[in-house]
């Protein structure tokens, strides 16, 4: 298993695409510490201090939102990337549980023009079921749109499976959002189909199922659960060729903000690491404000 947090360095850019980061990797918890013992590269301040207690016990709760007082000022920007079924949106149902974040799926938003039967969402499926992208006449405008509305602002974002090509990456930087971290989600080729064709969702809680490795609790639940139109071997495989045409377009983007985490690890070992990530992402963000103040 590869260590953790690291950067992509066979792809480093030498210059940063982002030349104002919140943030900087280097910043990072050093990759021997384990994720619950790391320590903050920051100099010390007592005010800091108090919150890094708070927030390591606040990660003990893990089913629990933040604090308001664990909150950074400046809410978190977070895009969430890898192939089909490496767990996306799996870890955003965790990640929204303990941070709050507004999650915006471009597939869900999709799926929903799909459902309400809209010129868009008619347009969508043709692209959706031949597993390409959607055009970015599409997707650009809903994502933006979507991304504009005040809660995004007010509470911060998790942007899940957006961008998806260097042109949606450039519009969204051309319309002002920034992101703070860039996840990738790395998951062997092989395991990816197993986990597509096992997928069911529960149109009740919006929960995501797996009948071998994250089975339905109940057999009520079971009767009710799901499955997507593209959720097939053959779609599927049409997909990760899709994606592998995109995706180092994508991160070359943003390798600059990029952690890659190993999807192919149970669910809560991937969160515990994200988890880590995001919490030192948000001392980052106190100490750069608390930085500005003091001067
Ligand atoms: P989208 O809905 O985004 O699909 P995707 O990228 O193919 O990703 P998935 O939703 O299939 O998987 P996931 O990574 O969320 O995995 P999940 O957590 O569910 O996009 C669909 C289509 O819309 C695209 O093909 C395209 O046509 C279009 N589209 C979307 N965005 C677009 C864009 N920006 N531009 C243009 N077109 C766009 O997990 C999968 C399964 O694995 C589940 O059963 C889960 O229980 C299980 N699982 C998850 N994690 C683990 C784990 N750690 N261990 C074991 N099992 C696990």
């Amino acid at each position: 298993m590869a260590s953790w947090p690291y950067l992509n360095s066979s792809t480093m850019l030498s210059k940063p695409k982002h030349p104002n980061p919140s943030f900087c990797l280097h910043d990072f918890p050093n990759p021997q510490h384990s994720s619950s013992s790391f320590s903050f590269t920051a100099s010390p301040i007592a005010a800091v201090n108090s919150a890094t207690r708070r927030c390591r016990q606040t990660n003990r709760r893990s089913s629990l939102i933040l604090a308001s007082t664990d909150k950074p000022r400046e809410p978190l920007k977070i895009m969430i990337s890898g192939a089909p079924a490496s767990g996306k949106g799996t870890q955003c149902q965790l990640i929204t549980s303990k941070y709050d974040l507004v999650h915006i799926a471009a597939g869900d938003l999709l799926r929903a023009e799909v459902e309400v039967g809209s010129a868009n969402g008619k347009k969508a499926k043709e692209y959706m079921e031949k597993g390409q992208l959607v055009p970015d006449e599409i997707v650009v405008m809903m994502v933006k749109d979507r991304l504009s509305q005040p809660d995004s602002a007010e509470k911060g974002w998790l942007l899940d499976g957006y961008p998806r090509s260097s042109s949606q990456a450039t519009a969204l930087e051309a319309f002002g959002f920034h992101p703070d971290l860039f996840i990738l989600l790395d998951v062997p080729q092989e395991i990816l189909v197993d986990r597509v064709v096992g997928r069911r969702l529960d149109p009740v809680t919006g929960r995501i199922y797996h009948l071998t490795y994250s089975p339905p609790e109940t057999e009520e639940i079971a009767a009710r659960l799901t499955q997507r139109f593209d959720d097939t071997e053959e779609r599927v495989k049409l997909r990760l060729q899709t994606h592998n045409q995109n995706v180092e377009s994508v991160l070359s983007m943003f390798e600059d903000i990029t952690i890659k985490v190993d999807g192919s690890l149970p669910k809560e070992i991937v969160f515990a690491k994200i988890d880590s990530a995001l919490s030192d992402l948000i001392h980052q963000k106190k100490n750069a404000i608390l930085g500005t103040t003091a001067t």
